[in-house]
């Protein structure tokens, strides 16, 4: 477990408001988290509450409205984050290696070095001997990979993941899944992972969050008190998880069902 002294990241009544033409969107309302370092946050909410909108502020690509956002950083040549999305985020033009040490090619790095870092996570990932091949050339599941390589090559001090296995057939999600889990554990490298899965909330995170329907604050906090490394397979039938997924479960559908009473679905 993280000790949850050493914040690296401290929301405090965040909000945020998107202007339409003629109108507002309350998106983040009264925010309010605190991340630890070295920890792995999951995400979980209705449907267009702000998760994105909130992985977006961390990233710095949105600005908020409202509140205070600190960031906690040693001075590092290393950058503040780097972003895993669902869908293809990697230039087509490019093969696997040379997605993969992008984030690296912008810090500097030689190109000996920047292949090997990259070359080490993409193997990893199980994808030695596809360093030369093009995107087009990998399945789905293999471009997340690369995706997720990418990420961890560039040594951000902070990953941010956005439903990224989302768009993945169940038997890729559960390997990738696992993978994913063996170099992190492997880093500890501070994770804000944004999943609408219970399931892969609880494999993976040390904290789940459930967010409230739009405008979207934290509903709760749920500790995950299983131990690493963990397993797939045995993790569903342990009771913490059963009794942990029926809290989130709870949780998650009352805010569901006001968000479809409130639109009318
Ligand atoms: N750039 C934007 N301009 C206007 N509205 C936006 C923008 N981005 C998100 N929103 C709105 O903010 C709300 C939250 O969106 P989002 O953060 O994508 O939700 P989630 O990721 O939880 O599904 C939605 O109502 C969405 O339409
Ligand atoms: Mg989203």
């Amino acid at each position: 477990m993280p000790c949850h002294d050493t914040y690296i990241i401290k929301l405090e009544n965040v909000s945020k408001v998107f202007k339409l033409d003629s109108s507002y969107i309350k998106a983040l309302e009264d925010l309010n988290l605190s991340i630890y370092n070295g920890e792995f946050l999951c995400i979980v909410g209705p449907s267009g509450c702000g998760k994105s909108t909130l992985l977006r502020i961390l990233a710095g690509l949105e600005e908020h409205t409202s509140g205070n956002l600190t960031i906690k950083r040693e001075p590092s040549d290393k950058p503040l984050n780097s972003m895993v999305f669902q869908g293809d985020s990697l230039f087509p033009w490019m093969t696997v290696i040379d997605n993969a040490s992008y984030g690296l090619k912008m810090q500097g790095v030689s190109k000996k070095e920047r292949y090997e870092i990259a070359g080490e996570y993409l193997s990893k990932m199980g994808l030695e001997g596809f360093e030369k091949a093009y995107p087009h050339q990998l399945s789905g599941g293999m471009r997340q990979r690369v995706s997720v390589a990418r990420a961890f090559a560039s040594d951000p001090e902070i990953l941010l993941m956005d439903e990224p296995f989302g768009s993945l057939d169940e038997q890729n999600k559960i390997i990738l899944q696992q993978e994913l889990l063996k170099i992190w554990e492997e880093t500890r490298k501070t994770t804000i992972f944004v999943t609408h899965s219970i399931d892969e909330a609880l494999l993976l995170g040390d904290r789940v969050i459930v967010m409230t329907t739009i405008p979207g604050k934290v509903k709760s906090v749920i500790e995950v008190n299983l131990s690493r490394p963990r397993d797939f397979s045995e993790i569903r039938s342990d009771s913490t998880f059963i009794a942990l997924y029926q809290k989130i479960w709870r949780e998650l559908r009352e805010e569901v069902i006001s968000d479809a009473v409130k639109t009318n679905l």
